[in-house]
């Protein structure tokens, strides 16, 4: 029984069994809904609700969406708790979210434990509270508090929520226990039933500006506009037609792409993780890593494992850069710190006992795991391994953090290749989510476990990849954005390219990412690359040109833009570079439409995206589409290129690269995988389960 019934003297106690979140599915529903009219028919005096195991109800069973609606509904099931004629007590604990603080607010009592966390998260599902909570949470909490909650889907300490007026106690124990005495507290005083619901709304707030600024941070996604109306009509509806308001308006966006994209992000997330090669693999002991090189990179993994509570051997050329290297990650500390994310004693203990910094190898000889973020070139890469081997116990694991070069040949220039394994952050790693796990040919099945492991401790998302010309990612980055580059040549400026692309979500357009990142990290890329490329490649030179010219992007204060403190500008000096450089090879620009930017953009994506998926480098779609998502700033609303592509429509996306094959057929290959799945009448998705 997903709600089992029970009684104790006066009280009837419903507790929900649905694991692992008691998601709040069609079995769930029911089983409240008859407890509550069995509790009235029995004569009980009061009735309490709780969930057994980790938590309350997490939510309504996202799993369900989309499908045909399975009665009784949760309004309905919300809406019979309210008005149980009997007082309804909620003893809350876990992750109070969704749906699940929807019914908890039916209730007319509440009472969580101090570590219970409240949030409405619909916004990041790309939908509203649907059961009533945009209307009963601006009645208990107030305007500004409910508004908050439900634009940015944020959830609440126990002790916010008390403060705000959404529960009633805040007491530590066990839920049942904790309840069943209010409850008997509450029988014995002869409490009546608090229905939210016929609580007045609280004096409308200026709206007007509040909504500006809900859209303003939106960028671009519906649900945040779309739950603040929602809360905003219960200031001048009546609660049920408000009700029916909010109804109106979640079915609006249960109809949208958005809440598709961002569902299956939400699964992906999960899934991605989960690899059937490595069911039963036990991962290696994983207490204290080695880093080799302390610089952008080397500084942000070992920040991010010392946060995790591991211990760090930091490893650089000179005992001065070593030095050099302890400010690096000292710096990164005290940002925690500041930020309240560590106290004083753990980043104490952090820079004091748990990191070693040294310019003698020696000091790997303790380390699980040796991960190497030196400069950029084999030749450095392999000679540091090297140095490796000859300090590294024989269980360590060695690894590279090499954001192209062929993990194979590294591991082959071992003895011990099936210990050597890519391990891909980005930057800054102690913040970016995304870690791709890089499988080479000889990895052996426990290395690759422990990098999921190790990806799992420092709280990041971890992706399987295989060995290729810079992996997953940046494969994928490198022909959007030489699709990107073919258009400056034929006609696009950068600044326009950046402004579509903003507007369809990303938060940087790609040439201010450049900028960011730094522009000499493509041009070196360049020159790797440049002695075997293909006599057809089209190749455009305006981003070498500023390179020598000593303009790094940000970091040199000038790119594509300028940096001046805060402000960013156009630099003039680069639409001349390029106007030249069409002169050069006799082109005669042309005008592309903001439409024809974003198909171009996304149709290279995609179509590398789709090798990437056909030769095996990704296991499924949705491992792109989680590294895109988490580490290159694609739109979660869009779910990720892949999913975005069958939303497009796979037949069009196709028809969009053969007709752009006929200007350039070197560039434009359509993906075989793409080809079958348009003849076969699939979809990327189906590739995923
Ligand atoms: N419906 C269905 N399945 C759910 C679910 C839900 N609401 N929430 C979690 N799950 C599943 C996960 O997919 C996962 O399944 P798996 O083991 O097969 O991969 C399992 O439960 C455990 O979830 P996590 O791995 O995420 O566990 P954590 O402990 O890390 O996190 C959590 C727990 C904080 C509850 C997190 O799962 C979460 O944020 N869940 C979603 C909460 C949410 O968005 N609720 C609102 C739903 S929409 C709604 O209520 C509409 C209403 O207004 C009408
Ligand atoms: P960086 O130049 O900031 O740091 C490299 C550091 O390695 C320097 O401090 C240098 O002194 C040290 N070093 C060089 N040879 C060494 C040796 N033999 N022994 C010990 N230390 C040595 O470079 P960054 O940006 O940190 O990149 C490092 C690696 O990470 C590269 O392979 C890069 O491709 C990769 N990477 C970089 C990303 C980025 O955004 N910067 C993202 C992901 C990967």
């Amino acid at each position: 029984m997903s709600i089992s019934f029970e009684r104790d003297g006066d009280i009837v106690i419903l507790a929900a069994n649905n694991p692992p979140v008691n998601a709040l599915g069609a079995e769930v529903r029911r089983g409240l809904s008859e407890g509550i009219k069995r509790a009235v028919a029995e004569g009980a005096k009061a009735v309490l609700i709780y969930g057994e195991g980790r938590t309350w109800f997490a939510g309504a069973d996202i799993r369900e969406f989309g499908k045909p609606p399975v009665e009784p509904g949760l309004p309905g099931v919300c809406d019979e708790i309210e008005a149980c004629p009997i007082p309804v007590v909620a003893a809350l604990h876990g992750t109070v979210l969704g749906g699940g603080l929807e019914v908890a607010v039916s209730c007319h009592y509440r009472l969580a434990l101090p570590s219970t966390k409240l949030g409405v998260p619909e916004v990041n599902l790309g939908l509203l509270p649907g059961a009533g909570g945009t209307q009963r949470l601006p009645r208990l909490a107030g305007y500004e508090t409910a508004v908050a909650m439900v634009t940015s889907g944020r959830p609440v300490s126990a002790a916010k929520a008390l403060e705000a007026g959404i529960v009633d106690r805040v007491e530590d124990g066990k839920p049942r226990a904790l309840g069943l005495a209010y409850a008997t507290e509450l029988v014995a005083e002869g409490a009546k039933p608090r229905p939210v619901g016929a609580r007045p709304a609280p004096q409308a707030p200026d709206f007007a500006a509040m909504r500006a600024e809900v859209v303003k941070k939106a960028r671009g996604q519906l649900a945040p506009v779309t739950a603040f109306d929602a809360v905003a009509a219960s200031a001048s509806l009546p609660f049920a037609e408000g009700l029916k308001e909010e109804r109106r308006l979640f079915m609006s966006l249960m109809d949208t792409d958005q809440r598709k994209g961002m569902i299956h992000a939400f699964f992906a997330e999960r899934q991605v993780s989960k690899l059937p090669e490595l069911k039963g693999v036990a991962p290696r002991a994983l207490n204290s890593i080695g880093v080799i090189g302390g610089g952008t990179m080397g500084a942000g993994i070992a920040t991010a494992a010392l946060l995790a509570g591991l211990r760090v051997s930091l490893i650089e050329m000179t005992e001065e850069a070593a030095e050099a290297a302890r400010g690096r990650v000292a710096g990164n500390l005290a940002g925690a710190l500041k930020r309240g994310k560590i106290s004083q004693q753990k980043h104490d203990a952090m820079l004091g006992t748990a990191l070693t910094t040294a310019a003698d190898y020696a000091a790997l000889s303790d380390a699980d795991v040796i991960i190497e973020a030196v400069f950029e070139d084999m030749a450095v890469k392999k000679q540091v391994f090297a140095q490796i081997e000859a300090h590294a116990k024989p269980s360590a694991i060695l690894a590279s953090n090499t954001s192209y070069l062929d993990i194979n040949e590294i591991a082959a220039n071992t003895t011990r290749p099936a210990d050597v394994i890519g391990l891909h952050f980005f930057s800054p790693a102690h913040v970016m989510r995304l870690l791709e796990v890089v499988v080479a040919d000889a990895t052996a099945p426990d290395v690759v476990a422990t990098g999921f492991e190790l990806g799992k401790m420092l709280g990041k998302t971890t992706v399987r990849s295989g060995v290729c010309d810079g992996f997953i990612g940046n494969r994928i980055l490198s022909t959007y954005r030489t699709a990107a580059d073919h258009m400056i040549l034929d006609g696009a400026s950068p600044y326009e390219i950046d402004r579509v692309l903003e507007n369809f979500g990303f938060a940087m357009g790609p040439f201010a990412v450049a900028d960011l990142a730094g522009l000499d990290i493509g041009w070196a890329n360049r020159k790797r690359l440049a002695p075997n490329r293909h006599p057809r490649e089209r190749v455009s030179e305006h981003a070498d040109k500023l390179c020598e010219a000593g303009h790094f992007g940000q970091k040199t204060g000038r790119g594509y833009y300028i940096y001046e403190g805060r402000s960013k500008s156009i630099n003039p000096d680069v639409m001349p570079l390029i106007e030249a450089e069409r002169a050069a090879l006799g082109i005669t620009p042309k005008t592309f439409s903001d439409d024809d930017i974003l198909r171009r953009y996304m149709a290279a994506m995609v179509n590398e995206a789709a090798k990437v998926v056909g030769e095996g480098i990704a296991r499924r779609p949705l491992d792109v589409d989680m590294v895109l998502l988490m580490g290159y700033g694609f739109p979660r609303y869009h779910g990720g290129p892949l999913k975005w592509a069958d939303i497009q429509g796979l037949g069009n996306l196709l028809a969009d690269i053969e007709g752009f094959a006929k200007e350039d057929d070197h560039f434009w290959q359509p993906a075989p995988l793409l080809q079958e799945l348009v003849a076969s009448n699939r979809s990327f998705d189906d590739l995923n389960t």
